[in-house]
């Protein structure tokens, strides 16, 4: 089969099947089936496709079609330039997420200085190993609930070679765990119970359930963490939590409740208010 009949096909199915942008990924698809690049794609659009090569294509498009995230098909996400392998079991790393990295580096004016950061819910280790590749002489522990999710981040560290100043934790939120760490981040699970029957299939019926579940309000994840959050936080350390949206006030009212001050609100581009940046209140200096 010629390559450009092929890629026509693919196209033509992924649009049918509500994709927003068929050809871009049916090109991607064909590039983890062929090993061939955009470019070559491109420039020999009449060259044949063995039998074995179309066939690894068609099973890759109907599992897109099926509405499986792209991310998952090709085993890799993009997140703040960097590459992280992502599986069904963890929560494909989102753009938005990477406001949490800004914030922290902001708050950080020396980025070698030595330091502990916690991941709480940690996934595929996004947030932790873009921190640890950022802050030289930071040492990170991520922790999650879901055993697979942790060997994904493990593996992620290893590949962007920071496993050595990485630990990883199988626990509830961060019970396991003794402080105090410079800086805490977490992305909770923030999805309402009744919204994620209503979510575009590629995340209700492909991404973790645990990943997402926030709870009949969306804020199961954000009570426990104010509860988990103080004991933990150094005097002069920084907690960023990143918000789902329409969740702002509600979680500023739960950190205030538990004793922490609401340095910030940051919106993301659109407009929508996306990360909490918390302290511990400055203690009052005795004369
Ligand atoms: C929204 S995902 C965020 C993953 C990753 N940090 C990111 O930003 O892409 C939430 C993560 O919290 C984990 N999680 C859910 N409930 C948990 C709990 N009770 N204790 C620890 N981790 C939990 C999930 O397994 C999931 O990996």
């Amino acid at each position: 089969m010629r390559l450009r009949d092929a890629l026509d096909h693919a196209a033509r199915r992924l649009r049918e099947a509500g994709i927003a942008e068929p050809r871009m990924e049916a090109r991607l698809l064909l590039e983890a089936a062929s090993g061939l690049s955009a470019v070559d794609q491109i420039g020999d659009p009449d060259r044949s496709l063995d039998e074995a090569t179309a066939a690894a294509f068609e099973v890759l498009v109907e599992r897109r079609a099926n509405r499986e995230p792209l991310a998952y098909i090709l085993g890799e996400k993009e997140f703040h330039g960097l590459v992280f392998t992502v599986s069904p079991e963890v929560l494909t790393p989102r753009p938005e997420t990477e406001i949490l990295v800004e914030l922290v580096r902001e708050c950080l004016p020396d980025p070698a200085a030595p330091l502990r950061i916690l991941d709480i819910g940690t996934g595929s280790g996004c947030l932790l190993v873009t921190l640890l590749t950022l802050c030289r002489g930071a040492y990170g522990i991520g922790t999650d609930l879901s055993f697979p999710a942790l060997r994904i981040a493990r593996h992620n560290a290893e590949r962007h070679e920071v496993g050595d100043r990485a630990g990883w934790v199988c626990c509830r939120w961060a019970d396991a765990l003794c402080g105090p760490f410079q800086v805490i981040v977490g992305n909770p699970p923030y999805v309402t119970t009744s919204e994620l029957a209503v979510l575009q299939p590629e995340i209700r019926r492909h991404e973790p359930r645990l990943a997402l579940d926030g709870g009949p309000e969306g804020l199961d994840a954000y009570r426990a963490l104010a509860r988990e959050i103080p004991p933990l936080l150094a005097e002069d350390g920084i907690a960023v939590l990143e918000l789902g949206r329409g969740q702002g006030g509600a979680v500023a009212g739960l950190m205030r409740e538990a004793g922490l001050e609401i340095v910030e609100i940051r919106p993301d581009l659109a407009g929508i208010a996306r990360a909490i940046l918390l302290r511990k209140p400055a203690q009052p200096t005795v004369a």
